[in-house]
């Protein structure tokens, strides 16, 4: 019997849905909201209207991509948490209504296992035990992974994420929102030339909230002495914000590696899609003969794609929800 998960994600302002068959991912379709743009941020009431709007038309298309009809699914997926709640409630609803309609199980997924797993969706896949830097917009974590269902993390950020640094600093620069992936253009034009200070926080975690202010001090002191400041250096400071956030994350790696005497590592989440930190990333291994892991961009940010890899590990280990299931914004680890 071949095995078809339909896969659905809707944690923020991404609305996606994935068809996984024997652990391939067939098709992975992304309607990222464009409204949260003219806000500076995602307005959580918007971004749940929108997912009302979209799932069954990104749903139709997964399935159509993936040349699945529903009659043959053997289990529908679902981001359970974390996230918005109005959001996660579209998506939750959305697939247990299907999984009952259909009499098949519904399957559970932590969005951060996910983003790790990520990792598996093409090869070559990770050998256990590996060390994971997941960076997104909401976390940021060292995560020694021992298996597909197994994770402990070894560090995490004590306020921002890596993704909200990268937005924040850019948006004191005018770049519009998400600033990360604009911060990230710029600063391939760009020279580090700026340097900032770097929080000194003790083990494997991180912090990125004393960065944000000194950027902010910074810029307030230059447009002070002149107003074009931002104008004129704007690729610079772009390099320079993106050296300094890569450089922290990079180092903390190197320190959980060498503290748990791994040396296969990965990278995920959105951030991963920077390419400061994939070029980080590819020399910090080349150095020191580590197997590195990179996810493809599609499966970086947001994406059902990631949700299909973690439930298909799931569905072999037959661990399902009740349709008693209900959103966790803050759902743990
Ligand atoms: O994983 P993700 O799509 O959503 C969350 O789970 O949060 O991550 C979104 C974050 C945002 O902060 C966005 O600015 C950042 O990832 N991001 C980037 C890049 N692409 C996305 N940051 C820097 N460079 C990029 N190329
Ligand atoms: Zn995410």
């Amino acid at each position: 019997m071949t095995r078809t998960i339909l896969a659905i994600e809707s944690s923020c302002d991404d609305t996606s849905a994935a068809v996984i068959q024997e652990g391939q991912v067939l098709s992975n379709i992304i309607a990222s909201q464009k409204t949260h743009k003219d806000y500076g941020g995602v307005v959580p009431e918007v971004a749940s209207r929108e997912h009302i709007q979209k799932i069954i038309p990104v749903v139709e298309a997964a399935l159509v991509e993936a040349g699945v009809d529903k009659s043959e699914l053997n289990a529908i997926a679902v981001t359970r948490g974390p996230g918005l709640l109005g959001s996660l409630i579209v998506g939750v609803s959305f697939a247990k209504s299907l999984a009952q309609g259909l009499q098949i199980p519904l399957i559970e997924v932590q969005h951060m296992h996910a983003h790790i797993l990520a990792n598996f969706a093409e090869n070559p896949v990770p050998t256990f035990p590996f060390i994971c830097l997941t960076v997104s917009g909401g976390h940021t974590q060292l995560v020694r992974v021992n298996a597909h269902n197994e994770m402990i993390i070894l560090g995490q950020t004590k306020d921002d994420a890596a993704g909200e640094a990268f937005d924040k600093a850019g948006k004191m620069l005018g770049l519009p929102y998400p600033a990360g992936p604009e911060v990230d253009k710029l600063a391939q034009q760009g020279e580090a030339i700026f340097t900032f200070p770097t929080a000194n926080v003790p083990d494997l975690d991180f912090s990125f909230s004393g960065f944000k202010t000194a950027v902010l001090y910074f810029l307030q002191k230059q447009t002070k002495e002149d107003p074009e400041f931002v104008d004129k250096q704007l690729n610079n400071l772009c390099a320079s914000i993106q050296e300094n956030i890569c450089e922290t994350l990079i180092k903390k790696l190197k320190k959980a590696a060498d503290r748990e005497k791994i040396s296969t590592l990965a990278i995920a989440g959105g951030v991963s899609a920077n390419s400061g930190l994939r070029n980080k990333f590819k020399a910090l291994c080349d150095q020191h003969n580590y197997e590195g892991f990179i996810p493809h961009i599609r499966f970086c940010t947001d994406n059902a794609g990631m949700i299909a890899m973690a439930a298909w590990y799931k569905y072999l280990e037959k661990d399902f929800s009740g349709l008693g299931m209900t959103p966790e914004p803050r759902m743990k680890f």
